[in-house]
This record gives C-alpha cells, structure tokens and sequence, in this order.
C-alpha cells in the first residue's frame, strides 16, 4: 500500500458535506464565472512533487537548461522579467511550456520562506485579496464551512485537454517525510467537469472520489492530479484548519 490516506485504513477521500449547508449551485456557479470573468489571473508553480514518470510534462523542467534552449535575445528579456509569473508567461507564448494552469487568489499567505506550503493552511498568516471581493456568495459559503480558520483559498484553472500530472504538495520527498499534510476542501461549481484522483504511487492506480458529493478532501501527500477534459475546467481550494471535531470524526476511520 502506498497511499497514505486519511485514517488507519489508508481511505483516500473523506467528504465535508454533511458539515456544510448546499448552496443554490446554479446561481454559485454563475457567480462564481462572473468573478473568474473579472478576477486577476495568475501563472504560478502548481505541480511540485511530480511523480518521476511524469517529469518531463511538469513546468519546472522547462526552466532548466535555458541558455541552450532560448536566443540571446530571448534569454535577455526572460531575464529582465521579475516575476515568476511574467517569465512562464512568457515561455508559455514564447515555445512549448508545459503550463496550462491559471490560478486566481482569494486568500493568499505572507511568505515566510520560498515555497509558501509551510503557512497555506495557518489562518493568522492568510489574507483576502481584492479578488475576493468579486466573489461573495463564494466566500459567505467559505466562511460556513467547519473551520476553525482559514488560510489559503484560490482557484485552479485548467485550459482543455489537458491533466494535472500526479504530484504531491510539497517540493520533495524530503518535505514530504517532515511536513504534516493540511486540512482542506477542494470543489467544484462546474458540473460534470474536472476529475481529481489520488494514485498509488509504485501501482499508479487511480482512484476517484464518490460523485455524488461535493466537498473533497484528500491527503495532499498522496499522488494526486486532474485527468484531461474536452473543456476549461476550475476547481476551489480552500485550506485551512477544521473545527477539532470535525477533524477528529473525518480522521476516526
Ligand atoms: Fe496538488
């Protein structure tokens, strides 16, 4: 066996929704797109633990080996970029980039070191954005749910045709050994739109969680990824810390 899950029996999805009251989903979801419409929309590192066999369909080996890669020209002006955002962006238009991520933050966390994974669920270190704003019946739901607070909220947003490859939330398996995996919720307004699976990592078997619920979480150690979709498809990501009991009844097995 090798995932860990969320309790002894290793069970890969626990569900929040007998915890959180259901929207009206249809009036959601058009909010929710008008909000995606007008928000800020960011390129940002998504995929860090990739699985090894998925390694060369991850961004950050498009980084590498750029002096070869890139004109002098090009070289100058992807150095004079000062965003990580402005240089995939730019590699995206430029050549092939394995990139077809989009995310939008509602709630972001001050960096306290390079990564950002440390804090994405520590509520004290989580701030709402402008963008939150363009989304309010999202973020009343937000605040309903059984937290006892709130970090990290954003969005992830995948153009069509194309996965998110199996990875885990931390950089390495160094940080994986170290770090304890966060509580979130993970959703989508869209129906019948992206898939997310948690994958054996030495069998690569997937597994997909019930379809009648809305309200996902998973162990974030665990393999993890989107199979490909004829559409654009999002999902809501919302970390942070669950209510003691909650935690506790999800965790019990
Ligand atoms: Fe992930």
């Amino acid at each position: 066996m090798s995932t860990i899950g969320l309790d002894a029996n290793h069970t890969p999805f626990k569900y929040l929704d007998e915890y959180i009251n259901a929207p009206d989903w249809e009036t959601l979801h058009n909010e929710v797109c008008q909000g995606i419409a007008k928000a800020e929309w960011n390129k940002k590192f998504v995929s860090s633990g990739v699985h090894k066999k998925w390694a060369d369909k991850e961004i950050t080996t498009t980084f590498v080996d750029l002096k070869n890669r890139l004109t002098e020209d090009q070289l100058k002006i992807f150095v004079s970029l000062t965003s990580t955002d402005e240089k995939i962006k730019f590699l995206n238009a430029l050549t092939y980039t394995p990139h077809p991520f989009w995310v939008i933050f509602l709630r972001w966390n001050k960096r306290v070191e390079k990564t950002g994974v440390y804090n994405k669920a520590t509520p004290e270190d989580c701030f709402w954005t402008p963008n939150a704003k363009l989304f309010p019946s999202l973020v009343k739901l937000i605040e309903s749910m059984p937290f006892e607070g709130i970090g990290r909220v954003m969005f992830f947003m995948t153009e069509a045709n194309n996965q998110t490859v199996p990875h885990y939330d931390v950089a390495n398996d160094a940080q994986r050994a170290e770090k304890p995996h966060d509580d979130f919720i993970w959703l989508s307004t869209k129906p019948n739109s992206k898939g997310i699976f948690v994958m054996d990592g030495e069998t690569l078997e997937k597994v997909y969680p019930d379809p009648t619920k809305k309200f996902v979480w998973w162990n974030e150690m665990d393999f993890h990824g989107t199979d490909p979709v004829d559409h654009f498809s999002f999902s809501i990501r919302i970390d942070g810390k669950f209510k003691p009991e909650v935690r506790a009844a999800l965790t019990a097995g």
